[in-house]
């Protein structure tokens, strides 16, 4: 149909274009949520059409075929209710790898990519070699998996309480072709490990929400993502002081333990690694935003 035809159709009778569909969802969830609402349309709508982003620009003419237009439907409907986009469609990226996730894992978050950005800047200081690195609490792996891409010669072990979440994390060391770079291990911190096992570096993105905080934060997370991943105790402290203590007893002499923290509870991870014998905080770094979001601490002698 030409242009003129077009404009003369009334809204109704416009056929639903690509541009039209991603034009129509992204004002519908802009309304629920201001956060990249076009974004949120292209992922859903390219994964339908099991295309790349990039693709959906080059055919912003096209109507797609009714299969994929119902299926876009439904995942339009689950994403407006709450369901993030990264379970619908399975996977998310991080540190430009891409995950497999489901609702027993964490949805990573670009705030984590500076876990692994210390922790590269850490190791590459480091004069011994292999270094002994540890994930604790590690979701879908992809902390651990992006550390094994970039220190290939290091020891890595991945580690989690719940034994779904290794399920997915060990299919994502599939995907990435890592064979055994990575040892999964199901463990409360380290308590399954051999007493006499120490690490270079520790890092950890550890649930840091406070049940005291429950009510503040969305429903998309609270109302979709595991409890186990987000809740750390009535302030969120929980798991970061049990953290610190067993780092100053598994790290070696100026190993490193590095953590994500919420910005509200700064002062009081400060608090507990000033107070923890053999650990001395070295710096807190600011996430994207300009807030302090990870501790990076050292075990002095
Ligand atoms: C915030 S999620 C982080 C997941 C992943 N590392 C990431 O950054 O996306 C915290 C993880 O810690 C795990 N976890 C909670 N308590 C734990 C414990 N006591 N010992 C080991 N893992 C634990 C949870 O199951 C969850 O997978």
């Amino acid at each position: 149909m030409n242009d003129s035809k077009q404009e003369n159709l009334s809204s109704e009778e416009q056929p639903w274009t690509i541009q039209r569909l991603l034009d129509w969802t992204t004002e519908h969830f802009g309304k629920r949520d201001p956060d990249n609402p076009r974004l949120r349309a292209e992922v859903l709508l390219a994964e339908a059409l099991r295309c790349e982003r990039i693709e959906l620009y080059t055919r912003f003419d096209t109507i797609p075929p009714a299969d994929s237009l119902d299926t876009f439907r439904d995942w339009v409907k689950r994403h407006a209710r709450g369901e993030p986009v990264a379970y619908i469609v399975g996977s998310k990226e991080f540190y430009s790898l891409r995950f497999r996730v489901d609702p027993h894992v964490l949805i990573p978050r670009p705030e984590t990519e500076h876990v692994i950005i210390e922790a590269l800047e850490s190791a590459k200081a480091m004069p011994r070699s292999p270094l002994n690195i540890v994930d604790m609490g590690t979701g879908s792996g992809c902390i651990a998996i992006t550390l094994a891409k970039h220190l290939s010669q290091s020891s890595i072990w991945g580690v989690d309480v719940s034994p779904d979440a290794l399920g997915v994390a060990r299919d994502n060391a599939e995907t990435h072709a890592l064979g055994d770079a990575v040892q999964w291990m199901e463990s409360d911190l380290f308590e399954r490990f051999p007493d006499d096992l120490r690490f270079d570096l520790i890092v950890s993105n550890p649930p840091y929400i406070g049940t005291s905080e429950q009510g503040t934060v969305d429903t998309s997370v609270v109302d979709f993502e595991p409890h186990v991943a987000l809740f750390g105790g009535v302030e969120g402290m929980d798991i970061i002081q049990r953290l610190a203590v067993a780092a100053a007893d598994r790290l070696v002499e100026g190993g490193v333990l590095i953590f994500e923290m919420s910005p509200m509870i700064e002062s009081r991870c400060r608090a507990v690694l000033d107070k923890t014998p053999g650990l001395n905080c070295v710096k807190t770094v600011n996430d994207y935003a300009g807030l302090p979001r990870v501790m990076v601490a050292r075990r002095t002698g």
